[in-house]
């Protein structure tokens, strides 16, 4: 798809050019290397608005690029999977490895357990909803490419104007019942190659269990949760949860929502938000001929969002030990006004203690732990927001413009749920199921914003509320 031919004069750090009509902006940064506080800020509330951003021919290395993400957030990384006698390609343990190229530096064979692996990572999906605690933004970056015209792609889909658009029934009944989305990386590792893991069983694995239909704070619009990862959805009898997951997978990833990135040369990043975004790698006739190296890190999530409903005491999941410190963290704490001390993070994770599975932990299948692109298991924080607090949270953030990322929530916002309460629904009723998860002020939000689009004006949450009720 053509560029949209205009920039956006909302930005003056930085010089960014929207790519689709609905999401995606080229950034154009001056000076990686002289990156102030505010232009930092301003590619975050750019990623905030339009959901990915490119960086073309940034010129950044290894060090750079987990120097720059740091100052994003935490980072995940990667020591949980450096064991046995494998060794990194490369320095920064903050960098997933995304690309074809197997330990040892030569081709990935497309027939490797690896290869397979890394088969889910070309459906449409977010990085980390499997996660108890899931990833903001991940930044993908280019250092060796194959031959243009070989494949290689990454695509993105927009998942908040397709919950925009989606209809109204539907709309109507994803407000009202307010559904759990649960998540494993074993689903979209079989969805990817189910031959090659037709014994893989996905109910065998802790499920993450997120919101479907949430709000993305920095925007205030409303997100479709969803992607390859998500398993089923709770409250709905197996047959109405595949239904509804299969067809909000396909609505949100029609052609009209989705934008081709091509790569173009070693030092390209793309940056994309995964709380308002699916995204896949495209595969190629390069594969198994020609070398792509990838990297990527991740951000952890730190909105009221991040760990979804997932229970974070004395819980021990599959490649979690939710009692264990993130790795360095404690002496970590980046925010997007702060530069991060990057020589001693990385210094802090290389030589932070391993974490060791708890006894009960199940046995992962190897086939899944080899993952890579998407890697799995998040460290959590030490810290969890409380569910009260989250929720006030979201009320605030809702009331958020596309350009105000970075607000304070009130914890005394007025959650305004009568509104919810008498809302007239007319679709199918569904009946969740006892643990189906009551409704809430968050409810009341979603509804509030529901028809935010990137370029509609900001509403007063109360007031469209009251609207979509009576709709
Ligand atoms: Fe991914």
């Amino acid at each position: 798809m053509a560029g949209v031919l205009y920039i956006d004069t909302s930005f003056t750090k930085v010089t960014v050019k929207p790519l689709h009509p609905t999401f995606g902006a080229e950034i154009q940064v001056q000076d990686w290397n002289n990156l102030d506080d505010d232009a930092v800020r301003e590619i975050t509330r750019a990623a905030n608005k339009y959901g990915f951003c490119v960086f073309r021919n940034t010129g950044l290395d290894d060090k750079g690029h987990v120097e720059f993400s740091w100052r994003l957030g935490e980072l995940d990384n990667i020591k949980r999977f450096i064991t046995g006698d494998r060794k990194l390609r490369y320095e920064y343990l903050e960098l997933f490895d995304a690309g074809n190229i197997a330990d040892d530096g030569s081709i990935l064979d497309p027939n490797s357990t690896r290869a397979h692996t890394n088969r889910g990572n070309q459906l449409f999906h977010t990085d980390s909803s499997y996660n108890f605690r899931r990833a903001s933004f991940s930044l993908l970056r280019a250092v060796e490419l194959p031959p243009k015209g070989t494949g290689g792609s990454t695509e993105f889909a927009d998942t908040r104007t397709a919950f925009v658009e989606l209809p109204d029934s539907l709309k109507k009944d994803l407000v009202k019942n307010n559904y759990v989305g649960c998540h494993t990386l074993a689903q979209s590792r079989k969805l990817g190659s189910p031959e090659y893991f037709k014994d893989l069983d996905p109910t065998k694995f802790p499920f993450a269990r997120h919101r479907l239909a949430q709000i993305h704070e920095g925007s205030g619009r409303v997100n479709l949760y969803v992607g390859a990862h998500l398993h089923h959805i709770e409250g709905l009898s197996d047959d109405e949860s595949v239904k509804l997951r299969d067809t909000l997978n396909k609505h949100v990833t029609q052609p009209k929502y989705v934008y081709t990135f091509d790569w173009e040369q070693p030092g390209d990043m793309v940056m994309w938000d995964n709380r308002a975004t699916l995204h896949r790698a495209m595969s190629g006739s390069f594969a198994g001929k020609y070398r792509r190296d990838l990297r990527r890190t991740t951000v952890h999530d730190e909105s009221a969002n991040a760990w979804g409903l997932n229970d974070t005491e004395g819980v021990t999941a599959l490649g979690y030990q939710l009692s264990a410190k993130t790795l360095g963290a404690p002496k970590m704490t980046p925010a997007t006004s702060t530069p991060a001390p990057v020589a001693a993070v990385s210094a802090e994770t290389r030589d932070a203690p391993e974490t060791t599975p708890d006894a009960s932990t199940p046995a992962p299948a190897p086939v899944v732990s080899t993952e890579t692109i998407d890697a799995p298991e998040t460290t959590p924080a030490t810290s969890t927001p409380a569910p009260a607090a989250a929720a006030v949270d979201v009320v605030a953030a809702s009331t958020e413009t596309f350009d105000a990322p970075e607000t304070t929530p009130e914890a005394s916002t007025p959650a305004p749920v009568a509104a919810v309460s008498t809302e007239t629904v007319d679709v199918k009723e569904t009946t969740p199921a006892a643990s189906a998860p009551a409704p809430t002020a968050v409810d009341v939000e979603i509804a509030a914003v529901c028809d935010k689009t990137l370029d509609a004006p900001d509403t007063a949450p109360a007031a469209v509320g009251i609207s979509v009720a009576a709709s």
